[in-house]
């Protein structure tokens, strides 16, 4: 179904670890904005604060995390042959930090300038990272649904970044386009396209090999990245005026499509050969059920218009989203990528002569389960805040401490890393 993994072909280890530790910043970010704007910040999708939060959820932890991951990932595990990685991550990861701080401020501020600035950087650091990783993958020899969601996904993030940009200019000049109309686009290809395709993707390598389940029925694992993809492109001809229902019906067909691979996704996993429960398990599992938590509440908003009209209805469905399915999937990757990477990278070094630490060494299973319950408890304050604003305060320095013990574990690993590697080379 999938490649095997070539790890001659892996990129320095600080090419992806630039990133991954980057990403949990910009979670703290968004716990202090929201532990400093309170309760008010989560009334509506469209208060500055919440737009603010929002990228730095997902152009500063989502993409940074998922594009040091594809540095890595398409070379190893999809085959593909990527251009000069230290130099791209050299420019490409301090662009991407600089223009996510111009949008936030942007969206805080409503200058222009910042507006048009972080339009110009996206274009310039995700143009350069999609001509790149976009090269390889559509070069690689090799097939299946994974390279088939990469390519996809690629495509996703290119239209995203593309319709950013010009509502971002739009903004900055005040023009009379549909707004409204291209931001759901925006959102679908970026959430859509660019976010869930990849974590498919991904998935559909990732769960079998780490999770020893299953592989996914070819069918799905297909059917999934092109459906979207379809679903996409009709969600993107609202330009054209569509009447609510049709819209509504693209809605809940992307919607599906979504929730069969959440379905799937938890089968598997209850059908795996390894009995244990680690974390990264069930990080997933929880990323899964706030997927179906997704569809079931666009249901129901839908069924009873005294909900879906509330202009907190589209706040949940963004928290369940964003920090819900993307961060905590995120997050229990990091943890099998992590500790991975450091043992892959040390044994080269170390050859026959010296061990490497165990995984466990790395990063011990229980640091990563009590994150883990921190994190649930901040998921479910976040999404309490949005009814009930009191809690806002509370679950803003919730998600902050999150993604701060998220950090903290990381480095630990990192320091591992670093440790052993001095002691191979000082008995070198
Ligand atoms: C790459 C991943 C990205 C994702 C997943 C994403 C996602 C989103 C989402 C979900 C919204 C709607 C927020 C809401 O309804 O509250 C949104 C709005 C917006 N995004 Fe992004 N975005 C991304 C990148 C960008 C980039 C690179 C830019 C600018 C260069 C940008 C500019 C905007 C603007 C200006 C709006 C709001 C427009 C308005 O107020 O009408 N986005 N984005």
């Amino acid at each position: 179904m999938h490649p095997n993994l070539s790890f001659e072909q892996a990129p320095p280890i600080s090419v992806p670890f630039r990133f991954f530790l980057t990403a949990p910043l910009f979670g703290i970010a968004a716990g202090l904005l929201l532990l400093w704007q309170g309760g008010e910040m989560l009334s509506s999708r469209w208060m500055p604060a919440a737009l603010a939060a929002t990228h730095l959820l997902v152009v500063g932890f989502m993409l940074q995390a998922m594009c040091g991951a594809l540095l890595q990932f398409v070379p190893v595990a999809a085959g593909g042959n990527i251009w000069r990685p230290r130099l791209v991550a050299g420019i490409v990861h301090p662009l991407l930090l600089v223009a996510a701080g111009l949008l936030v401020a942007a969206f805080l501020s409503y200058r222009p300038a910042l507006f048009l600035g972080a339009a110009h950087l996206f274009v310039a650091a995700l143009g350069v990272f999609c001509i790149v990783v976009g090269a390889a993958v559509w070069r690689t020899p090799a097939q299946g649904p994974t390279i088939v969601a990469l390519r996809i996904a690629m495509i996703g993030l290119l239209v995203t970044v593309a319709l950013g940009a010009t509502l971002a200019t739009g903004l900055a000049s005040g023009a009379q386009w549909p707004l409204l109309a291209l931001t759901d686009i925006h959102a679908g290809w970026g959430l859509g396209g660019w976010g869930l395709v990849l974590l498919a993707g991904v998935s559909y390598f990732v769960v079998p090999m780490f999770q020893l389940t299953p592989a996914y029925p070819a069918w799905l694992a297909r059917g999934v990245p092109l459906l979207l993809m379809l679903v996409l492109i009709l969600w993107t001809l609202q330009l054209l005026g569509f009447p609510a229902e049709i819209r509504m019906a693209i809605l809940f067909a992307g919607l599906a499509v979504a929730g069969a691979f959440a379905v799937q996704t938890l089968r598997l996993q209850f059908r795996r050969r390894r009995k244990v429960k680690d974390a990264t398990l069930l990080f997933f599992r929880t990323a899964m059920v706030c997927l179906l938590v997704i569809v079931a509440s666009a249901l129901l908003f839908a069924a009873v218009p005294q909900f879906g009209q509330d202009a907190r209805a589209p706040v949940w469905l963004g928290v369940l989203a964003l920090v819900g399915v993307f961060v905590t999937a995120i997050n229990g990757m990091l943890y099998k990528i992590v500790p991975f990477l450091n043992w892959l990278h040390l044994q080269r070094l170390g050859g026959m002569t010296v061990l490497p630490p165990t995984m466990n060494q790395m990063l011990a299973e229980r640091r990563m389960r009590q994150q883990l319950y921190a994190h649930l408890a901040a998921l479910v304050l976040l999404l309490a805040a949005v009814w009930f604003p009191l809690l806002a305060r509370p679950a803003g320095l919730a998600f902050a401490l999150d993604c701060l013990w998220l950090a903290a574990n990381l480095v630990t690993a990192v320091r591992v890393y670093r440790d052993f590697r001095d002691r191979i080379r000082a008995a070198a």
